[in-house]
């Protein structure tokens, strides 16, 4: 592959109802995403680029649409990174409608790689950010979802990743020049505790990159996300000698033996690309200068794309 993009929207139990509209806005990110490409952008352009539309797309868990958390506030994550080691990232960030943004200004900056809470404020602040109102980040949805689940005790988090709902969106994207960049954000999970911090701003678990292997973005329950990094286990795999797509398959397998985590993972480097999850679903895109635009959402979906590998 010369150059390419891949892209999910959550991994999920997404509802029936609500699967249009997640492969809509897939699909819009990946026009935008490989037109981008075609025109000799940088990765990390087109990353930060797909990943600011999906936050303002209410469809995803991820800007507009976020979760709230047992507070009743919205706290987002997200990363930003490159195959030279650089990278950026925001954690507990309040308010703000793209975090993507925040995360690149970081990754610009050069300076501390993961900035959270007050202090990503601060920084914004700096660098000309506004903060928005919640009401711009809160569809009825979400807040109608918060209200019932206020006071529900019996609520499990990762039982949610079993259910209906909406996730995380990433992206890994291979440019012309063969440089790779990924990219991700979330609202987290609902019901969260404030100051919690999921796997998506932390780099090795919600995304992963090194020079001419591969790109990696996750989504799923971000605690098992982290236990067992599993962005950097799909490259452990790959320098194992498993190729691109094993390498995905092998990650979500551990992931599921050994902390019994839910969720999945998407890569992309010059010797292809993969992506395994083993919840019900997951919405993905895909178009590489060898593969046409192919969006999907469920196992059968994964299972055509790979024939076309
Ligand atoms: N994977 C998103 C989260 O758990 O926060």
């Amino acid at each position: 592959m010369k150059y390419g993009i891949i892209i999910h929207g959550g991994a999920w139990d997404i509802p029936d109802e609500l699967v249009d509209n997640h492969l809509n806005g897939i699909n819009n990110a990946l026009e935008l995403g490989y037109s981008l490409l075609e025109d000799n952008s940088n990765a990390i352009d087109i990353a930060e680029k797909v990943i600011v539309l999906l936050e303002n797309d209410p469809t995803f868990d991820a800007g507009k649409g976020s979760f709230l958390n047992a507070l009743g506030n919205v706290e987002m994550d997200a990363i930003i990174a490159t195959d030279n080691y650089k990278i950026g990232s925001v954690a507990a960030l309040n308010n703000y409608p793209n975090p993507i943004k925040i995360a690149r200004a970081i990754y610009d900056f050069d300076g501390p790689v993961l900035l959270v809470g007050e202090g990503a404020k601060i920084f914004a602040e700096q660098f000309g950010f506004q903060q928005c109102k919640i009401e711009d980040l809160l569809v009825g949805r979400e807040l109608k979802r918060y209200l019932k689940l206020k006071n529900d005790n019996s609520f499990v988090p990762k039982d949610a990743f079993k259910q209906k709902t909406r996730g995380t969106v990433g992206t890994v994207v291979l440019d012309k020049r063969g440089r790779i960049a990924v990219a991700v954000s979330t609202g987290g999970t609902p019901k969260k505790p404030p100051g919690r911090v999921g796997d998506t701003p932390l780099f090795g678990a919600g995304a992963y990159v090194e020079k001419n292997k591969l790109g990696v973005a996750a989504t799923g329950y971000g605690e098992d996300l982290i236990k067992v990094l599993i962005s950097r286990r799909v490259l452990d795999f790959y320098d194992r000698g498993y190729n691109p797509l094993e390498s995905t398959e092998q990650a979500i397998s551990f992931l599921s033996k050994s902390v019994k985590g839910l969720g999945g993972v998407i890569t992309l480097g010059k010797e292809g690309l993969g992506l395994a999850f083993n919840t019900p679903r997951m919405v993905f895109g895909v178009q590489t200068d060898e593969i046409k635009s192919f969006i999907g959402i469920n196992q059968k979906d994964r299972e055509k794309l790979l024939k076309q590998l």
